[in-house]
């Protein structure tokens, strides 16, 4: 009973086999889904979003970042857990990176990191993976950008995609075990899922990735609002909790809760 390691995930992309990946950000979720069998979890910081009540993942801090995979590691026992370098903890440079990725595999448990960008992360995904530090980079929309880039589809026209490749080749050739492709137009990342030797986990990049990646709770149906064309809703989560809450209020306001089988003698 022991977790999934990046080897496994190669040796799944030898073998042609697709597998997914959801975000998590507590332990009692994050246990749901390690008992469903999904065998790689990330801790995103799209919990600034999801989680923490902030507009973008900008805020996201290294603090908020380690208590939450801590949290997480400690509610799973099979998937591995992929915490995201949020904005600020890697871009001062390698050392920075280091001791950034350093904390979240050591203080929190995490048996991975994420890192956002190809070839301008080359040299921070070179020194993690050097120091025994498996890195998964993320390219194509990369959210901590959206100030320069907003939230649009990447690699759109020739030279854009062209970009894309080496992005990815960048990112493999520094020693990324995995790349998160997101919000990429589906030729194109059927073109660098095939061009790779490591796994493709896709957000809005269609079907040929060798793996796919939501956000639990857009997935689930509890983020509120118009959610992005490559969402799929598995659940109604939101309303399910909502007519929960209702009922239970009602249920105090009547004097209906507790009933005699919820009280003490
Ligand atoms: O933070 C996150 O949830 C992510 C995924 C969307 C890949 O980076
Ligand atoms: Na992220």
């Amino acid at each position: 009973n022991r977790r999934v390691t990046v080897r496994d995930l190669a040796l799944a992309k030898e073998r042609g086999e697709k597998w997914p990946m959801l975000t998590a950000y507590d332990a009692m979720t994050a246990s749901v889904f390690d008992e469903a069998g999904i065998p790689v979890i990330l801790v995103g910081d799209s919990m600034g979003n999801c989680h923490l009540g902030y507009e973008t993942t900008v805020p996201v801090t290294m603090d908020e970042m380690t208590m939450l995979t801590a949290a997480v590691v400690r509610g799973t026992s099979r998937g591995l857990i992929v915490a995201d370098l949020p904005f600020g903890s890697y871009q001062e440079g390698e050392v920075q990176a280091l001791r950034s990725a350093t904390r979240l595999v050591k203080e929190a448990g995490a048996q991975a990191v994420k890192i956002e960008g190809g070839e301008r992360s080359a040299d921070r995904i070179g020194l993690l993976a050097r120091s025994g530090i498996p890195v998964m980079a993320h390219v194509g929309l990369t959210p901590q950008s959206v100030h320069a880039m907003g939230y649009r589809v990447q690699g759109r026209g020739e030279e854009a995609a062209a970009q894309l490749m080496r992005d990815a080749k960048a990112a493999q050739d520094a020693g990324a075990f995995a790349l998160v492709l997101e919000m990429v137009p589906a030729p194109v990342a059927a073109e660098v899922t095939r061009a790779l030797q490591i796994p493709t986990v896709g957000i809005g990049a269609g079907s040929e990735c060798d793996a796919q990646v939501l956000v639990w709770t857009d997935m689930a149906g509890l983020t509120p609002g118009k959610l992005p064309r490559f969402v799929k809703q598995y659940a109604a989560l939101r309303s399910v909790l909502g007519d929960a809450a209702r009922a239970f209020a009602e249920d105090v306001t009547t004097g209906t809760f507790p009933a005699a089988e919820h009280s003490y003698e």
